[in-house]
């Protein structure tokens, strides 16, 4: 039977926009599933960086991301057996995924495993391309974002709160090039999908977004 009658919210967005916390936040309250596709893409570069792999190399990283041992269960997310949810979070590990998930080979080796997290009774997808590639069919689109000084300020928050030193300037450079990546490249930019509601959360606590979120979706 195919997938197609399940629903799937997108959440898509710009880097520390919030879009993991709300989706989560999302899919708990609903009882649906919850895909993080970033994860996919650092879960890739952690691996190739283990495995010794240049990350220009795009058929070398394409074939890591195909056969990626990557398991989520219990809140947690394992590499080969391996808990690596804290390992993946570091920001080294994210901009090497922003440059890898500019290659096409690597994109189309994750499409089939993003499918497949659409599950009774629904799917909350965060990403860059949920709306646009991956799940086109959603029946609710949003479209995240925050000012890039807003995003800065909760990254440094988040890392401090972790015990990780942050510096501001170097926060904001980093989200910038990485926003400039992720949406200017050719394959999957980051935009918002077409119907998407745009939600501006710059000035907004978690708990708004998320009953926004589910007001939206209790009007479909
Ligand atoms: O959402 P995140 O910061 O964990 O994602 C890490 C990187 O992965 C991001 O900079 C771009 C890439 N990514 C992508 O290209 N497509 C997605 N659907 C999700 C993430």
């Amino acid at each position: 039977m195919p997938d197609s009658h399940i629903p799937v919210i997108t959440i898509d967005g710009p880097t520390a926009s919030g879009k993991g916390t709300v989706a989560a936040l999302v899919a708990e309250r609903l009882g649906f599933h919850l895909l993080d596709s970033g994860a996919l893409y650092r879960l890739t570069a952690l691996s190739a960086m283990r495995a010794g792999i240049s990350l220009d190399d795009e058929q070398a990283v394409a074939q890591i991301a195909e056969a990626l041992p990557a398991s989520f269960a219990n809140e947690g997310v394992f590499l080969d057996g391996e808990e690596v949810g804290a390992a993946i979070r570091v920001e080294e590990v994210g901009n090497n995924a922003s440059k890898i998930a500019a290659f096409p080979g690597v994109r189309q080796a994750l499409y089939e495993l993003q499918l497949g997290f659409r599950k009774a009774p629904g799917l909350v997808a965060d990403g860059r391309d949920m709306g646009t590639v991956i799940f086109p069919s959603a029946k609710l689109k949003v479209f995240l974002t925050a000012s890039v000084e807003a995003r800065a300020e909760r990254r440094y928050k988040q890392l401090i709160g972790k015990g990780i030193s942050a510096n501001m300037e170097d926060l904001l450079e980093d989200l910038q090039a990485r926003d400039d990546r992720d949406t200017h490249r050719t394959v999957a930019p980051l935009v918002p999908a077409e119907g998407a509601y745009i939600l501006d959360t710059s000035d907004m606590t978690v708990e708004v977004a998320v009953e926004q979120v589910l007001h939206w979706h209790a009007l479909l």
